[in-house]
C-alpha cells in the first residue's frame, strides 16, 4: 500500500470525500473537490471554525427572526460562496436564487465550484461586482446579507444605496488587527452607530477566540 503523508495531495480530500459518504453531504463533497481544484490559502480560512460558526449563528437568527422562505437572496463581499453553500445544505431554507457577488474576480469560480449543484441548476450564481457599483433599485432581491461591513470604509454611504423597506442582515467584527478591515466596530452599538437601519428585529454578538463578531437583522 502507498504510504501517504498529510503532504500529499490527495491526503485531505480523501478524507473528506470519506466524510460526505458518511454524513451525504454535498456540502462536503464540494469542499473536497473545491479545496482540491484550488489551492489557496485563504480557503482554508473561508472555510475556518471561526468564519462557519459565524454563518451557522446568521442561519439559525435568520431563521429565527424571518423563516427560511425567499425568492431571491443577494449576498455581498460573498468571498468563495460558503454562505450559499451552507444555505443550500440547510434543510430550513427554501431560497429561489441567490447571487453571491464579490469585488474579486478570483472568487467566482470558486464559489461556484462549491456551489456545484446551485451553479449547474441555476438557483446560484457568482458574480463579479462592487458591492457600492450595483443597481439596487431595479431587481431588488428580498434579503440582502453582508457579512463584509468590516471591509467597507462607509457602511451607512453603501445602505444609503439600497431602497428602504429592504430586508439586511449585516455582520462586522472587531478585528482590527487585519489590513483589509478598514473599518472595524469595537461594540455592537458602535456597529449599530455605523450601520444605521430603520428597524432592528435581531441584534447580538458572537465571541470568538481573536475576536467578537456583531450582527443585525433589519430593515433598510
Ligand atoms: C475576506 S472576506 C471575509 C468577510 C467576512 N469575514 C465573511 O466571511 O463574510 C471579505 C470579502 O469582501 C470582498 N469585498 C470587499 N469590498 C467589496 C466591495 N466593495 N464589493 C464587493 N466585495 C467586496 C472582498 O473581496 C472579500 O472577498
Amino acid at each position: 500500500m502507498d504510504q501517504r503523508t498529510p503532504f500529499d495531495e490527495d491526503f485531505y480530500p480523501d478524507i473528506l470525500r470519506g466524510l460526505s459518504v458518511y454524513f451525504d453531504s454535498p456540502f462536503v463533497r464540494n469542499i473536497a473537490r473545491t479545496v482540491q481544484r484550488f489551492r489557496r490559502q485563504d480557503l482554508s480560512i473561508a472555510l475556518n471554525r471561526k468564519q462557519i460558526a459565524c454563518k451557522t449563528w446568521l442561519l439559525d437568527e435568520l431563521h429565527r427572526t424571518y423563516g427560511g422562505d425567499y425568492r431571491s437572496v443577494w449576498v455581498l463581499g460573498g468571498w468563495y460562496g460558503v454562505l450559499s453553500a451552507l444555505f443550500a445544505e440547510d434543510q430550513r431554507y427554501r431560497i429561489d436564487g441567490i447571487v453571491s457577488y464579490d469585488i474579486d474576480s478570483a472568487c467566482e469560480e470558486v464559489a461556484e465550484c462549491l456551489n456545484r449543484e446551485g451553479a449547474m441548476s441555476g438557483s446560484f450564481k457568482a458574480r463579479t461586482a462592487d458591492m457600492l457599483k450595483l443597481d439596487y433599485a431595479s431587481g431588488t432581491p428580498d434579503l440582502i446579507i453582508n457579512t463584509s461591513c468590516e471591509h467597507l470604509e462607509d457602511v451607512s454611504a453603501w445602505l444609503d444605496l439600497i431602497p428602504h423597506g429592504t430586508r439586511l442582515v449585516l455582520q462586522s467584527n472587531n478585528y482590527f488587527g487585519e489590513p483589509d478591515h478598514f473599518n472595524c466596530a469595537s461594540s455592537l452599538e458602535e456597529f449599530k452607530a455605523q450601520a444605521p437601519i430603520s428597524n432592528i428585529d435581531y441584534e447580538g454578538e458572537l465571541a470568538l477566540k481573536n475576536y467578537t463578531r456583531f450582527m443585525l437583522i433589519g430593515t433598510r
